[in-house]
This record gives structure tokens, C-alpha cells and sequence, in this order.
């Protein structure tokens, strides 16, 4: 076949694609793999009965059951939910906002493929295409979710953190401000907070940098909040959420549970939202509305906030400290360190001594049966011949992600088991 550049690129293996295939392997070919890789949420069961209420709900109502499977979208979203959302923004969260500032897209990973893709790129000039236009990531590691997504090569850059010890076999990764260089071709900025990979949490001293720089360079800061607030709020340490009205805002129900659905939902200027919905239409026809509807039942019967605070909160936490202590008994004679899990689900662990990469290593638990994330796919577009905030390439290569969504049986044998590969190759 003869595939165009756009076929050839995003055709070919990504590390999304490999993670999305461990995640479906494990998932449904070989349950028995202790499973500690992918993005998925937990399965919540006081979550579930509530969605199955609302579920019911509907379909036992003629017009309601019609209105969610028997019409296209309105190219933005369903006004109803939006309605419904945008009081809440305001009230909840104190985000100054109106329906013109919202769209919902199928899956917050799709409206990075927009957003990215918007803004980065070659952009004509004057009659000449030459104006290379680049996203700029102040801190890796990022969500690799982003890294092949663009349309053109080249278009992201990505910066090292500064490391911070801030206990015995604890790390913060922070922005590394005098290594963070922005110049003509940036065109925006991104961040998740929390971090996926790290469950880092930007401090609101770094969000207002951040913010104050892209001002400064007339360029949006774009904001993931899969896991942060508005919802699910998955943030131990109750750090404020972060509001500025000249970032972009992406939201995602998939963490709240229900990432089935694919509904992802966008904050921003109204310019950028009617872009957007334009591309979205062209690629989507409309969105799904099966995410939309559950939701707006959900804000309707104001039982979002207690779901978030009361319920998701609590299970993540108690899930979270179950894996620390895990890791600290098994791997009390290892030299390890694990990033401060500040919010999301996921544990990000550091082996300065690993002789072996992060990939040999993720292959070795694979067989061995466990599965992790190997660290190296999360840090992406990184300049290395320039030295990041005293961080060394190597470092890059001497991390791994375990996700906490697990039963507690499964993420202690997976931590036992992961202890066992690791004492026998530094032994
Ligand atoms: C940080 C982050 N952003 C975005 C996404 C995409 O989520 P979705 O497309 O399910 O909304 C994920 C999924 O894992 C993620 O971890």
C-alpha cells in the first residue's frame, strides 16, 4: 500500500498502542498476569449501583431512553448537560464560565488529538510553509498518551524536572525554571495535574508560573484534569483546584468510572471552543450521549460532589496507602525511591541502580508475570543533548508505573513479585 505521511505516522506503533494491547491482553486474554499496568479506574462498586440507578432511570423513561440512543448530538454536546455542568463549574468550583466555553468530545484523548494537532504544525507564512509550530511540556514525564499523536514530526518538546528528595525513599519532581526555554515556535503549553504517570501534583506556585508564562508569550497553557477536579478530585492532599481563564481546561468522565462512555469535556475561550467543535464535527458527526445523559443525571440529583469527596476519595486513598506499604516491606533491602503519590492512581517507582532499561526490565516482569508500565514511553520530546535541572538521560530509563486500581491481593503479589526481578538483578 502506498500510505500517505498522515498514514504512515499515526499507523505506526506507538507506546499508547502497546499499552492499550498489554491493557486488552491482560484484561481478556490471560487473566492470571498480575496486572499493575494501564490507566484504567478501579471498578467501585457503591459508583456502579449509582450509575445503575440513573441507568434505569432512563430507560424506563420513553422520551429519556429516545433522546440518548435515537439522536445525533448537537455539534458542541447536549445543551442539557452542559446546562447542567456549567452551575456547577460555577458554583462548585467557582469557575467563572458559560455553555460558550464548553464542548464534549468522545474521550478527552480524542480532544488531544484536536487540541494538538490545532496548534501544532507547520502554519503558512506569507506564502511560505516553513513556521514550525511546537507544544511545549515544562515537566516530563507526561502521559504518553500525547506523544504520537501530532500529525507532523518534531512538534513536541518536553522538558526534565529538578528532583527534590523529600523523604527516605521519597521523591517531587518540580518544573525546572531555568530549564524550561520557550521561544517563537512555542505555540502552547500542557500539563496533567495530577500527573500521569508520576500522581505529581503541579504546586499552585508552579501553576502560576506556568500560567504567567504563556501570557507572557500569548500562548495557552492546557490543562488536563483526568484526574483532578472538577471530578473525580482524585487529590490526597486537598491541594486547590486551579483556575485562570486564559488556559484550556480538558476534562474526562473516564476516571470518575466510566471510561466507556469516552466522553471528554473542554473549558476554554470561546474562539478556541467553535474551532474545535468544527474539527470534532468533521471527524465525529456528533458525540456519544450515553456519558452525557448519565451525567446530567448525576448533577441533577447533586450527587456528584458526594461521590467525589465521599466515596472516590477514600477508595483511592485507602488503595494508595495499601500499595506504599507494600512497596516499603517488600522492597526494604532495594535501593528505590517512590515519587510522592499525590493524586491519580498510579505509584511511580525510581531504581537509580537498575543495570538493565525500564523496557528490558517491564519484559523480564511480563514473563515473570507481572505487568508495569516500562517509565521510558512517558518522557517524550526531550532535547538530550541539553542537561535538565542535574536530572541525567538516565534517569528516563530507570522508572516504572504501577497502577493501585487492583485488589489488594493482586498488588501485593504484583509489589512481592516485582521485589523478587529486582533483588535478582542488582544482586
Ligand atoms: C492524563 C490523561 N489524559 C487523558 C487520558 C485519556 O482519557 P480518555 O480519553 O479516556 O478521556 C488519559 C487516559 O489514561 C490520561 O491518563
Amino acid at each position: 500500500m502506498k500510505y500517505s505521511h498522515f498514514g504512515q505516522k499515526l499507523g505506526a506503533n506507538s507506546g499508547i498502542v502497546s499499552l492499550m494491547e498489554d491493557l486488552g491482553e491482560a484484561l481478556n486474554v490471560n487473566p492470571d498476569l498480575l496486572f499493575l499496568g494501564g490507566g484504567n479506574p478501579a471498578q467501585v462498586p457503591e459508583f456502579e449501583a449509582l450509575v445503575a440507578k440513573h441507568m434505569h432511570a432512563i430507560a424506563d423513561n420513553t422520551e429519556r431512553l429516545h433522546k440518548l440512543i435515537g439522536i445525533y448530538q448537537s455539534p458542541r454536546g447536549s445543551e442539557e448537560f452542559i446546562s447542567a455542568l456549567v452551575p456547577y463549574l460555577n458554583s462548585h468550583m467557582g469557575w467563572p464560565v458559560t455553555n460558550k466555553n464548553v464542548a464534549v468530545v468522545n474521550g478527552s484523548q480524542s480532544a488531544f488529538f484536536i487540541l494538538l494537532n490545532m496548534f501544532a504544525g507547520r502554519k503558512e507564512q506569507h506564502g511560505v510553509n516553513d513556521a514550525l509550530r511546537q507544544i511545549i511540556f515544562p515537566m516530563m514525564p507526561e502521559y504518553l498518551g500525547y506523544a504520537d499523536q501530532t500529525i507532523e514530526q518534531g512538534v513536541l518538546r518536553g522538558f526534565m524536572p529538578s528532583i527534590e528528595q523529600t523523604a527516605d525513599a521519597r521523591f517531587k519532581y518540580h518544573i525546572d525554571k531555568d530549564g524550561v526555554t520557550l521561544d517563537e515556535h512555542s505555540v502552547a503549553m500542557c500539563v496533567s495535574r495530577p500527573t500521569n504517570p508520576t500522581g505529581n501534583i503541579l504546586t499552585l506556585e508552579e501553576m502560576d508560573y506556568l500560567t504567567a508564562l504563556s501570557q507572557q508569550h500569548d500562548i495557552p497553557l492546557i490543562v488536563d484534569c483526568a484526574y483532578g477536579h472538577p471530578f473525580p478530585g482524585i487529590c490526597y492532599d486537598d491541594p486547590q483546584h486551579y483556575f485562570n481563564e486564559s488556559n484550556i481546561y480538558v476534562l474526562s468522565l473516564s476516571k470518575l468510572g466510566m471510561p466507556g462512555t469516552r466522553t471528554g469535556i473542554i473549558i476554554a475561550a470561546e474562539d478556541v471552543i467553535n474551532k474545535l467543535v468544527n474539527i470534532n464535527t468533521l471527524i465525529n458527526l456528533a458525540n456519544g450521549n450515553f456519558g452525557p445523559a448519565l451525567m446530567t443525571s448525576l448533577l441533577q440529583g447533586n450527587e456528584l460532589a458526594p461521590l467525589c469527596d465521599n466515596t472516590l476519595l477514600p477508595f483511592y486513598r485507602q488503595k494508595r496507602d495499601f500499595a506504599l506499604a507494600c512497596v516499603d516491606k517488600y522492597f526494604a533491602d532495594i535501593d528505590y525511591a517512590v515519587h510522592e503519590p499525590e493524586g491519580a492512581f498510579f505509584l511511580w517507582l525510581w531504581f537509580k541502580s537498575l543495570p538493565i532499561s525500564s523496557e528490558e526490565l517491564y519484559l523480564q516482569m511480563k514473563q515473570r508475570g507481572v505487568l508495569v508500565m516500562d517509565g521510558s514511553h512517558f518522557f517524550f520530546g526531550v532535547d538530550e543533548t541539553s542537561s535538565h535541572g542535574g536530572v541525567s538521560a538516565q534517569h528516563a530509563q530507570q522508572c516504572i508505573r504501577l497502577t493501585y486500581c487492583q485488589s489488594e491481593k493482586v498488588i501485593e503479589g504484583g509489589i512481592a513479585l516485582i521485589a523478587e526481578v529486582i533483588t535478582e538483578l542488582l544482586a
